[in-house]
């Protein structure tokens, strides 16, 4: 049977969506089923609104008891001063009880962030967040730098890095995805199914 993979994320303006579907299809693209769930808002409606936050995607919640179900994981938020955004790590701090029954234990995850601006904190945000997964006993499986020539690309801004894929959304979040940027998240999801794929 083919390895289950939660991609799981956060967006609050739509870029970490939009790069979770080409991780998706990435995933897809090596045979693995793949589930795409969204954590919960913690924000008040009021708070959103004054941020300029459209409605959220049609995408399930997930709850912490969920992850048990899955064989690995692709995770996605966005940067908050370099850190993984504060929705995300309120969902994850819902996850003690699994903590205490060791039940993600040897689970694989990877991770795609999403910042502002270059230099912002893609590289820290993962690194940064890498401890609540360490914690659990998860193992982490990055892309380095299999990706090839476009990493080493200086022409063009671009996001992501061998930690794992990203975007640049400029401050007022005007800036989308670009083609390469999307072609990174979709090939950490190939890298990540292939991985995957030779645990089970
Ligand atoms: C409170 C807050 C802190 C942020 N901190 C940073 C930061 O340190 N560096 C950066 O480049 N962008 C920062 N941003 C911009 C977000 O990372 C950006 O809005 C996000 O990547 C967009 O992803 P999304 O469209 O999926 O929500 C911050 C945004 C907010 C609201």
């Amino acid at each position: 049977m083919a390895p289950t993979i939660y991609v799981v994320y956060y967006s609050m303006y739509g870029h970490i969506y939009k790069l979770a579907k080409e991780v998706v299809a990435g995933l897809e693209a090596e045979g693995v089923t793949v589930k795409l769930f969204q954590v919960p808002e913690t924000l008040p409606e009021e708070v959103l609104g004054k941020m300029h936050a459209p409605p959220k995607q049609d995408v399930p919640l997930i709850s912490a008891n969920d992850l048990t179900d899955a064989d690995g994981f692709v995770f996605g938020y966005p940067t908050r001063f370099g850190n993984m955004a504060g929705q995300f790590k309120q969902f994850w701090d819902s996850t003690g009880g699994l903590w205490m029954k060791g039940a993600l234990a040897g689970k694989p995850f990877s991770i795609f962030t999403s910042t502002a601006s270059q230099g912002g904190g893609q590289e820290n945000t993962i690194a940064s967040s890498l401890s609540n997964f360490v914690h659990h006993g998860m193992v982490f499986v990055p892309p380095g730098y299999t990706m090839g020539a476009e990493l080493y690309d200086l022409t063009t801004p671009r996001g992501g890095s061998a930690w794992g894929a990203g975007t640049f959304t400029s401050s007022d979040g005007s800036r989308q995805p670009s083609e390469v940027e999307l072609k990174f998240a979709k090939h950490q999801g190939k890298i990540f199914g292939q991985f995957v794929n030779r645990l089970k």
